[in-house]
This record gives structure tokens, C-alpha cells and sequence, in this order.
């Protein structure tokens, strides 16, 4: 389950009156690169993937948090219904499907803790979720990117981690595999990435 787009922008728009910044203007470039990626694909539902794009990182909603943020998303997505939104909103910061591959401050519980690391082992990344981590890393407040200048940038401010280049490896993997879908570059479907490099 997950929302329609106008409730959706809603809730960005909502969210972001609660806890304004560059997050909101990051979701909504995310939604843009998943529903283009996602319509070229063929195979998979542009709406749903511009949804999950725009609401994965909801739970910053409540305020500036690290892995706080998706707990907090998840919760905020479940109570709303919206499971394949609160998956999301854990999944896309696991590139490396493991909870110790993360790269936050761990500002969350032990049994939240515990929690994240059992739900994701014992899902599998499905297309949606490999969508949104890839375009979390194609996109930033001010519009499309390519991932070498969203690495480098989420590296400076967060810090170099033993499995950051994984991370990255991973995202490679996932960009691979929707490029193999598609027959070409994923950044021939996003408009002014170019620009990225004058920002
Ligand atoms: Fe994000």
C-alpha cells in the first residue's frame, strides 16, 4: 500500500513546515529520477516508484536525525498503512543490506536496532528498493547528480566508513542493473545532470 501523488505531496509539504530544509527539495527530486527511470524501464509502476521517492525520507519530518529518520519514517508510513512506504524508508540507506553498514549516528534504541537488523534479513531488495537507493544518490536539493559528486558530498559530512566504498560498489550495481534494463545510461533520462559539476 502507499498513497496516491497528491497525498503524497501533501505530506512532503506538510513535513516540511514541521522541519523545514534542503531534504524536501532532495525528496522531490528523488521522486522525479525514480518515476523517469521507472517509466523506462517498462516493467514497473512510475507512480508508485514517484511516491516512494518522495516520502523515503519522511521521518525527517520530526526533526534533523540519523537513523532516527527512518525508524521514525517507518513508524510515521505504518500508521498511515503505507507498508511499501515504510519499507523504503529503512531500506534506502542500506545499500550494503546489512544494519551495521550504516553510516549515521546510531541516535536510535537497541530493540529499534534490533529490529532494523532482523527486517532486513529477512527481505530481499526488490526493484522499488534498489530504485530509491540509486536515485537517493542521483539527486540533492538543487537537482540531478551524478553519483561520484553525491558520494564525495555525503562523505565530507558524514565521514569515511570501513565499507563506504561497499556502499558505493553496491549503487554501482543497482545503476548497472536498471541500465541493463533500459538499454542506455540512467543519466541520459535526467534532465540537466550536467550541471551538477558547476554546483
Ligand atoms: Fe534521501
Amino acid at each position: 500500500m502507499f498513497p496516491n501523488k497528491d497525498t503524497a505531496r501533501y505530506e512532503l509539504e506538510r513535513a516540511n513546515t514541521l522541519n523545514p530544509g534542503p531534504w524536501t527539495a532532495h525528496s522531490q527530486n528523488v521522486a522525479s529520477a525514480a518515476k523517469r527511470i521507472a517509466q523506462a524501464c517498462g516493467t514497473l509502476d512510475g507512480d508508485k516508484a514517484f511516491v516512494l521517492g518522495l516520502l523515503h525520507d519522511i521521518g525527517r519530518r520530526t526533526g534533523i536525525a540519523a537513523a532516527w529518520h527512518m525508524i521514525d519514517g517507518y513508524d510515521y508510513a505504518m500508521s498511515k498503512g503505507w507498508d511499501e512506504v515504510a519499507r523504503v524508508c529503512l531500506t534506502h540507506s542500506f545499500p550494503v543490506k546489512d544494519i551495521d553498514a550504516d553510516i549515521g549516528k546510531k541516535d536510535i534504541t537497541q530493540a529499534q536496532y534490533d529490529f532494523i537488523r532482523k527486517y532486513l534479513s529477512e527481505i530481499e531488495y526488490d526493484d522499488y528498493d534498489k530504485l530509491i537507493i540509486l536515485c537517493d544518490a542521483l539527486a540533492d536539493a538543487n537537482g540531478f547528480c551524478i553519483l561520484e559528486k553525491r558520494f564525495i558530498d555525503t562523505t565530507r559530512r558524514y565521514g569515511i566508513y570501513p565499507f563506504s566504498v561497499d556502499r558505493w560498489n553496491k549503487t554501482y550495481e543497482y545503476k548497472a542493473y536498471f541500465e541493463q534494463r533500459i538499454g542506455k545510461s540512467v543519466y541520459a533520462l535526467l534532465p540537466n545532470i550536467a550541471e551538477c559539476i558547476y554546483r
